[in-house]
Order: structure tokens, then sequence, then C-alpha cells
């Protein structure tokens, strides 16, 4: 009996233990907590209705979807991921600026100008697929929407 209690008392000894260490051991951020293919999925919905949006002429709405972009980009970028030896959030950072020329572009209200910029934005979706080594991750101009319940113009 009087064992027992030892044995029991040493195992809640060992148990308050690991529960300490756990609890002491800095929360890091690393690739499998940030899971990079959900702000991606949503980009790519975005990229969707950004087009459609545009060809459409639809100035404020493809600014609005513009603006989901960059939030996404944002957050990778102030994230500190490092995948495949590629600093992910160094390389969405370098997209900030493109953005922010796409976006006094998209008040020109011109959809040749806007088909130019999205190439040039679509074309950096694609180059960091390459430089992380996702290069089978390709982003194409649509020719329908995904969002059929959606009215565009
Ligand atoms: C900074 C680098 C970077 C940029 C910029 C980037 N991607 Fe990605 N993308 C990745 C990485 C890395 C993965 C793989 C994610 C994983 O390991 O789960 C990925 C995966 C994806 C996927 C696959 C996930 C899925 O749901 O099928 C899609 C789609 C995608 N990206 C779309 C885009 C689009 C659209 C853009 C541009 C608006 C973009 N990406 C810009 C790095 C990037």
């Amino acid at each position: 009996m009087k064992i027992n209690k030892i044995i029991l008392s040493t195992w809640l000894l060992v148990i308050a233990m690991f529960i300490y260490i756990e609890a002491r051991i800095p929360a890091e951020k690393t690739e499998e907590d940030y899971e990079l293919a959900v702000p991606m999925g949503r980009m790519q919905n975005y990229m969707d209705k950004l087009y459609f949006s545009g060809s459409a002429k639809n100035w404020a709405l493809s600014s609005f979807y513009l603006h989901e972009i960059e939030e996404q980009i944002e957050e990778i970028a102030h994230s500190d991921i490092i995948e495949n030896e590629a600093d992910i959030s160094l390389l969405a950072k370098t997209l900030l600026d493109q953005i922010d020329l796409f976006e006094e572009e998209i008040t020109k209200k011109n959809q040749d100008v806007f088909i130019h910029e999205y190439t040039n934005l679509m074309g950096k979706c694609n180059d960091c697929h390459i430089a992380s080594k996702h290069e089978y991750i390709k982003i194409k101009i649509p020719s329908k929407s995904m969002f059929e319940n959606q009215d565009f113009n």
C-alpha cells in the first residue's frame, strides 16, 4: 500500500513537471502551425473574382478583391514563414509594391491597363511558386468564373 502511494506520488510529480516544462516552451510559429494553403486558396478565389469584376469594368468590386488579396499577402509577409528553404514571407513582401501600383492603376478605369496589371500580379503568384519549389502550381487567366452565383457587373 505504502509502495503504491510512493509510485502514485512519483507519477504525479513527473506529470506536473511535464506540464510545467510544456507551458514554458515558447510558442514558435513553424511551417506546421501556419497552413499556407488556406490564404493561397482564398487568393485563388479572389483572383477569379478580381478578373471577372475587372473584365466587367466594375471598378469598385475589383478594387475590393484586390484589397482582399493584399490583406492575405500582408499576413503572409508578416508571419516569418520559411518553406523548402525559401523565405516565403520575404518573397510575399516583394508583391506589396506591385499591388500598390495595381491599386493606383485601377483608378484609371481602363480595361487594357487592368488586364496588364492583372497579368503582372498573376506572374508574381507563379514566380513565388517556382521560387518555393511549387512550380507545378500554375495560376492562369480564367475563361469562366468559378462563382456562377455572383453578378460581377
Ligand atoms: C510568397 C510566395 C507565394 C506567393 C506570392 C503566392 N504563392 Fe501560392 N503558394 C505558395 C506556396 C509555398 C504554396 C504551397 C503551400 C503549401 O505548402 O501548402 C502555394 C500554394 C498555392 C496554391 C495551392 C493550394 C490550393 O488551394 O490549391 C494555390 C491555388 C496558390 N498558391 C495560389 C496563389 C495565388 C492565386 C497567388 C497570387 C495572388 C499566390 N498563390 C501567390 C507560395 C506563394
